[in-house]
């Protein structure tokens, strides 16, 4: 995947397209339709929410965009590539190259500071240390936690390992932020410390996003907001 994967996949070409999505998990009676016919466009300068229920599909839907788990039916193209046509190392070579991720648990490395885990990504991108660690170190600043580069994981509270995880999603400059309820654990103010990290990131073009979130904070950010209730997917109130 070239750099200006964005610019090759032409101005009107969606970041992401996703297509009659079905994920089926288990068999039988036991068997739960997680997607049912999900179908989602991202374009660049976009941040599109999805809100729905526990358990209706929304952490499934970010799986399965961003090729960590499969589709049963259906596409996603994922930066002009169709996902299922590439092999395990290419889905892995897009993902660590153009996709930021904030998981619903922050999922950082314990062995590593905070400046490390945010500087990781950039680096398995091939981004030089140095540069990395700059880029990290701004993240950081970004979300508040200047100050707090040499903390390890255990050493800081939920929600700074939270912003912290945020500022590893945009520190390595990926052309889709995927996240899961960035702001689930933080207080207003620093909900709105982390929206404004996204606005920036897509008013300056730099990242579209794809959120799954319940706050209204984070909402007011969004281009356009869907529900998604058991699996399907409806235009919001956006
Ligand atoms: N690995 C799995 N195995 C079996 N069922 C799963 C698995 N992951 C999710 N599900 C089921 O699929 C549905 C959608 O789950 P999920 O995408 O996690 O929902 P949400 O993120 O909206 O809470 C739920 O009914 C859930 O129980
Ligand atoms: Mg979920």
């Amino acid at each position: 995947m070239p750099a200006d994967a964005a610019q090759a996949t032409g101005e009107d070409e969606a970041l992401l397209r996703a297509a009659q999505l079905r994920r089926v998990y288990g068999e039988g009676e036991d068997a739960s339709l997680a997607l049912d016919g999900t179908s989602l466009t991202v374009r660049e300068g976009e941040l599109v929410a999805i809100e729905g229920r526990s358990g209706s599909g929304k952490t499934t839907l970010l799986n399965v965009v961003s090729g960590l788990d499969r589709t049963d039916e259906g596409t996603v193209h994922l930066l002009g590539d169709e996902l299922g046509a590439l092999s395990t190392d290419e889905r892995l070579a897009l993902r660590a190259d153009e996709v930021g991720f904030v998981f619903q648990k922050p999922a950082l490395v314990p062995e590593l500071t905070l400046l490390e885990n945010v500087a990781l990504g950039a680096r398995i991108r091939g981004i030089e240390p140095a540069a990395s660690r700059d880029r990290a170190s701004r993240a950081l600043a970004d979300v508040d936690l200047a100050g707090l580069e040499d903390r390890f994981p255990g050493e800081v509270s939920g929600g700074e390992a939270q912003r912290a995880s945020v500022a590893r999603a945009f520190a390595k400059d990926p052309h889709l932020v995927l996240a899961d309820e960035p702001t689930a654990n933080l207080d207003r103010e620093t909900a709105e410390l982390v929206a404004d990290v996204f606005r920036a990131s897509i008013k300056d073009g730099q990242a579209a996003a794809l959120v799954v979130t319940h706050d209204p904070v984070v909402a007011e950010v969004a281009s356009r907001t869907h529900r998604l209730q058991q699996g399907r997917l409806h235009e919001g109130q956006a």
